[in-house]
């Protein structure tokens, strides 16, 4: 299909080509944000970056994570002190880079954290290119969907982002970050849908009601068009969305387990001082197994040459050291990593996360990848066949819409349940923001509305969460009862067909009696005969 330049994207092309303004380009999935950034990098004569918050959504712009680009540490950006590696700190050639800095293009930015954006214009304040204005005088392009899934907060984080703690943030947002508050923003919104354009009217019909997925106003016939895609068995060569990292894993096991290849065990190790709220944390499991012929995701930046975080391959070959990837048609080795972390408690007397140490984990960088999680997802367009399991429930703003507007055309889309209305679940902070209008409220402004509404949110999100783990819970008992009464079942099957064996060699034995006796019969009677004469 040819290039289609709308008039908003003409003005982006405009803000980025011909001015040093910031911008944030808004719009639904499929509208092509990200199309329009790559093309933008393609045509610049300016020095020009291209990040984005997940190592997925770096590959599909062709640029790389913030946190990779900044040399950030994984977790918490504390805003009074930024936590930027060793490394980075050391490395001359990165400040240089930073200083002759044009522009820095964001996508996903709904999945920057406020924390992220404000430590990206620390950074810049004091190494771009005019230290001391916001973002140091780089052009920040930022490109996102506010109504796709919002940034990802960890329960122990939770305090930095609810208006408890001084130098927090009102929410995870990045639009209440201080740096987005003080810098001013052009925002422009893409609105036609190119994900989905033909002018068939049941391309038609399918946008309508992913469109009022996303805003959250389904119809009853919205609901019966999606729940017409209802299949119990899953299409083959399907790609699998799902809500949790495990119901992903039980699907990737369920394909790992049906490779006849051998398999090769990696064991991990990690510091004797791994926090014990961390278990269940890991980057990647405790236990890793690879077999040739299994698809696996790399879940590490420098893992081995040419592979970041979010490389998917197929494993040509492994032993215990190394194992060959077969990505884009080129081998490539991947080895052992080793992840460090900063170790943060929350001081209830200074009201702060305080840093306490650093601690590791080490293991093959990999996990399998036939199913992926609906946040992995985001950014992607799916050609093929899609198979979307949205488990007992979701539990975040925008993760159904994410899931469902993958496709091009509704015949693509398989559901593995119905969808319900608690499933269409959107952020009211988000709304908000779409609805700021052009005077957008600084940051003391929006503080404590922010704050309210995010707490607000978080708890229902708590109780969902809760109830999923409940649900879980009650789903395992009931698979153990089920095994269970099935292996009564067989041993009642067994002992019923042994009864049943029993009961044909009883009516055999009984017919021989019955035939001896009256042989018997005959003979006593022959014998009377017999002594008659
Ligand atoms: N300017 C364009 N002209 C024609 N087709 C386009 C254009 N931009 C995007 N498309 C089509 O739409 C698809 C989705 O585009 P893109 O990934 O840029 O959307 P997006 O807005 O970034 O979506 P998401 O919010 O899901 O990340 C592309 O794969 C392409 O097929
Ligand atoms: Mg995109």
């Amino acid at each position: 299909m040819p290039l289609i330049t709308t008039n908003e994207m003409r003005r982006v092309e405009r803000l980025f080509h011909e001015t040093r303004k910031s911008f944030v380009v808004l719009g639904s999935a499929g509208t092509g944000k990200s199309v329009l950034l790559r093309r933008l990098v393609e045509t610049s004569h300016k020095r020009v970056e291209v990040l984005a918050p997940t190592g997925l959504a770096a590959l599909l712009v062709g640029g790389q994570t913030v946190h990779r680009f900044f040399g950030f540490e994984l977790g918490l950006q504390e805003r009074t002190r930024l936590r930027i590696t060793d490394a980075a700190r050391r490395d001359e050639r990165r400040r240089q880079s930073l200083a002759s800095l044009d522009a820095l293009l964001i996508d996903e930015v709904s999945m920057v954290r406020a924390d992220l954006l404000d430590a990206i214009d620390a950074v810049l304040r004091d190494h771009g290119p005019r230290p001391g204005e916001p973002f140091g005088g780089v052009q920040v392009g930022l490109f996102g969907d506010v109504l796709q899934l919002p940034p990802i907060v960890k329960d122990h984080e939770s305090q930095a982002f609810n208006g408890a703690w001084a130098d927090g943030w009102p929410s995870p947002w990045f639009f209440d970050s201080l740096a987005f508050r003080s810098a001013s923003f052009v925002r422009v919104t893409l609105n036609q849908d190119l994900r989905q354009c033909e002018d068939d009217p049941d391309v038609k019909r399918f946008t309508t009601s992913l469109r009022r997925l996303r805003e959250g106003r389904m119809q009853p016939d919205d609901f019966a068009l999606f729940n017409s895609r209802v299949t119990t068995r899953q299409p083959d060569g399907s790609v699998s969305l799902v809500t949790t990292n495990d119901d992903a894993d039980k699907e990737n096991n369920r394909n790992f387990n049906a490779l006849e290849t051998p398999v090769f065990r990696h064991n991990a190790s990690r510091d004797e001082n791994w926090p014990e709220k961390w278990r269940n944390e890991e980057p990647v499991p405790e236990v890793v197994d690879v077999k040739a012929g299994a698809r696996v995701l790399v879940c590490a930046n420098g893992a081995g040459p040419g592979l970041v975080n979010g490389s998917i391959g197929t494993v040509i070959r492994c032993d215990n050291d190394e194992v060959i990837l077969l990505v884009d048609g080129e081998e490539k080795p991947v080895h052992r990593y080793t992840w460090e972390f900063p170790v943060w408690e929350w001081s209830k007397v200074e009201k702060r996360m305080l840093r306490t140490g650093t601690t590791w984990y080490s293991q093959m960088p990999l996990k399998l990848a036939w199913a992926m999680t609906i946040h992995k997802a985001q950014g992607q367009t799916v050609d093929g066949p899609m198979w979307v399991d949205l488990g007992h429930r979701v539990w975040s703003g925008g993760q159904t819409y994410v899931a469902l507007s993958r496709v091009r055309r509704l015949g693509q889309l398989h559901l593995r349940r119905e969808l319900r209305r608690e499933d269409v679940l959107v952020e009211r902070r988000a709304i908000e923001f779409i609805c700021e209008g052009d005077t957008p409220p600084s940051f003391e402004e929006i503080r404590p509305l922010a704050a309210k509404i995010y707490r607000e949110t978080r708890k229902v999100r708590d109780v969902v969460v809760n109830e999923r783990r409940l649900a879980a819970v009650d789903l395992e008992r009931s698979e153990q009862m089920m095994t269970h009464a099935e292996s009564l079942l067989k041993e009642a099957n067994v002992r019923l067909e042994a009864s049943r064996q029993a009961e044909v060699r009883m009516t055999a034995i009984e017919k021989r009696v019955s035939a001896a006796l009256d042989r018997a019969r005959q003979i006593s009677w022959l014998d009377r005969l017999l002594g008659k004469f």
